[in-house]
């Protein structure tokens, strides 16, 4: 049984939104429809890190099973801004290696929060190249976009509040955890005391 219940939770973590289970189970549908949607030939997964390491990894282990084997790759994009809210500006802190013209390429991320990263990502793999670019995210907060981007894959979709878990961070903290949590701040030392 994996679940939160039997395990401590960090001092901030408001309420669980979506177990271990809940997850494992999304995920294995998102794969599906990736391997329906996606040819097999010239797929290239791309993570943007930090925060799409686990669901990242979830989501290439399921695609074996569906007979998919594509090239993988990341990029490190910096959205920079302090503590929860992103600025406007995208940052490549580590570009991909892996040649991209004339290929599949499907985006991975974490959440799509104001759209900016996620948009940045698929203009920069068109302009390398690539024949069609998709996305996938596990989250997708659709009341706080900006830019004009919506993904083709999504997990969950949540409202505007600031979770943690499988692989989302607040300050590098909770990346750990194996469920996703609504974070408090009222909380005495957390955001801004720290
Ligand atoms: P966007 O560019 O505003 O869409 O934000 C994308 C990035 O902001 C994500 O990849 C996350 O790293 C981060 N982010 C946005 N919302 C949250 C949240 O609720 N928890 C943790 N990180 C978030
Ligand atoms: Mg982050």
């Amino acid at each position: 049984m994996r679940g939160p219940e039997n395990v401590m939770h960090p001092h901030h973590i408001l309420r669980v939104l979506f177990t271990a289970d809940d997850i494992a189970g999304r995920v294995d549908a998102l794969v599906g429809e990736i391997g329906r949607t996606c040819a097999a030939g010239s797929l290239v997964l791309v993570g943007i890190l930090r925060g799409s390491f686990i669901f990242f990894a979830d989501l290439v282990r399921g695609l074996f099973y569906h007979h998919l084997h594509p090239r993988i790759d990341f990029t490190l994009l910096q959205s920079y801004g302090s503590g929860t809210e992103s600025s406007g500006t995208v940052e490549i802190e580590r570009d991909i290696s892996v040649d991209v013209r004339g290929t599949e390429v499907v985006l991975v991320d974490d959440i799509l929060d104001t759209g900016r990263t996620l948009h940045f990502a698929v203009e920069l793999m068109y302009a390398k190249g690539a024949r069609s670019v998709k996305s996938c995210v596990l989250l997708d907060k659709p009341s706080r976009r900006v830019a004009p981007i919506s993904a083709d894959f999504v997990g969950f979709t949540v409202e505007d509040v600031f979770v943690v878990g499988y692989g989302l961070d607040y300050d590098s903290y909770y990346r750990e955890l194996p469920y996703i949590a609504e974070l408090t701040f009222t909380h005495p030392g957390a955001a801004g005391g720290q």
